[in-house]
């Protein structure tokens, strides 16, 4: 069986098995992201002092860098139970009443794409975040009557890869929010050292430095391309990982030394060739590609933004003159001022 992950690359179930064994499940094995850390430690701390559940929490930034293990490690360090759900499994207000209705005192609720959530069961959030009621409407039109139920105490930790889309009223009763950042490569180096060591592998660290340089900064990247690398080392019989295996089961991958893969390339081309270097929509792209829109908003986009292949503009995104230079193009005078 192979699934689509958020990577918009495939996994297999033995993958998934191991993603889980790699997760780190206390903040000591939890490598980078200090800022968040440290605050996290902090309101955990409090929260234990005074005996009450931490606050509802918002986590964002872009997908794989830690938002679920994050949510997993706070409420193993408060003892509490986690019950997972995301935005778009939570498809009927009845669904979250019931969610809600079925949570112990302490437990943590995490809700992943929180952007995802349909404006009817956002309000019930709001109740249940605020006062911990839960306002249920029993029959239609005028002798429709509003149910108010107690909940337990309880905390919420959403996540998001796209703030800019909850809604305001849904993301001020959040406590705190927290960005998470693309790693630095010293981190993702540490990451994989320590994914090596759990899955037992002998690598070279040049080996794991080659993996880091194509990781896109981003945990679940790295250990993704560990395992694939994994497999070629093993196929070929060699016993060490040396950079020369990872080199090559890297260019095999087509992922090239600044992490792009060959969705992100063609997608640029596209930019380039067919939009004359843009600016471009994204839903013109996602038509002009065959690519999901979701996709290249989630993957794609915001690291070509972060390595400055891209730029935002009000009238679409713009490929910049690093994006040509990748590809071996020139980019046009017209666009060499803009950028
Ligand atoms: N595996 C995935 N993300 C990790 C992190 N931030 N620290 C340690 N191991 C990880």
């Amino acid at each position: 069986m192979i699934n689509q992950n958020n990577n918009g690359s495939k996994s297999k179930p033995e993958d998934r098995t191991l993603d889980q064994a790699l997760r780190p499940h206390a903040f000591e094995e939890y490598i980078g992201q200090e800022k968040t850390k440290a605050n996290l430690k902090i309101l955990i701390e409090a929260a234990k002092k005074r005996g009450e559940p931490i606050d509802h929490l918002l986590l964002y930034g872009p997908a794989g860098l830690g938002k679920t293990t994050l949510a997993y490690i706070m409420a193993r360090e408060i003892g509490a139970n986690i019950r997972i759900t995301s935005g778009p499994a939570i498809e009927k207000v009845g669904d979250l009443a019931s969610i809600l209705t079925n949570l112990n005192s302490g437990d943590v609720l995490f809700i992943d794409e929180a952007h995802r959530l349909n404006k009817s069961v956002e309000e019930i959030l709001y109740p249940a975040m605020e006062n911990r009621l839960l306002h249920i409407i029993i029959g239609k039109g005028p002798s429709a009557r509003t149910l108010q139920l107690d909940l337990p105490p309880f905390s919420l930790i959403a996540a998001t890869t796209r703030v800019g889309l909850l809604s305001n009223p849904l993301r001020s009763r959040f406590g705190a929010t927290f960005r998470l950042d693309f790693y630095t490569l010293e981190d993702i180096e540490n990451i994989l050292r320590r994914s090596a060591g759990l899955m037992s592998l002998q690598t070279e660290s040049d080996a794991l430095k080659e993996i880091a340089v194509s990781s896109r900064f981003t945990p679940r990247v790295a250990n993704r391309l560990l395992k694939r690398v994994r497999d070629y080392a093993e196929v070929k019989g060699e016993e060490t990982i040396t950079r020369q295996a990872a080199e090559k089961a890297l260019a095999l991958l087509e992922v090239d030394r600044l992490g792009l893969e060959s969705t992100d390339r063609r997608l640029i081309e596209t930019i380039i060739k067919k939009f004359n270097g843009g600016p471009v929509g994204l839903q013109a792209l996602a038509a002009a590609t065959s690519e999901e829109l979701d996709t290249i908003e989630d993957i794609n986009e915001p690291y070509l933004l972060q390595i400055g292949f891209l730029q935002r503009t009000p009238r679409g995104r713009v490929a910049t003159k690093f994006a040509y230079k990748h590809l071996g193009l020139t980019p046009p005078p017209e666009n060499e001022n803009l950028l």
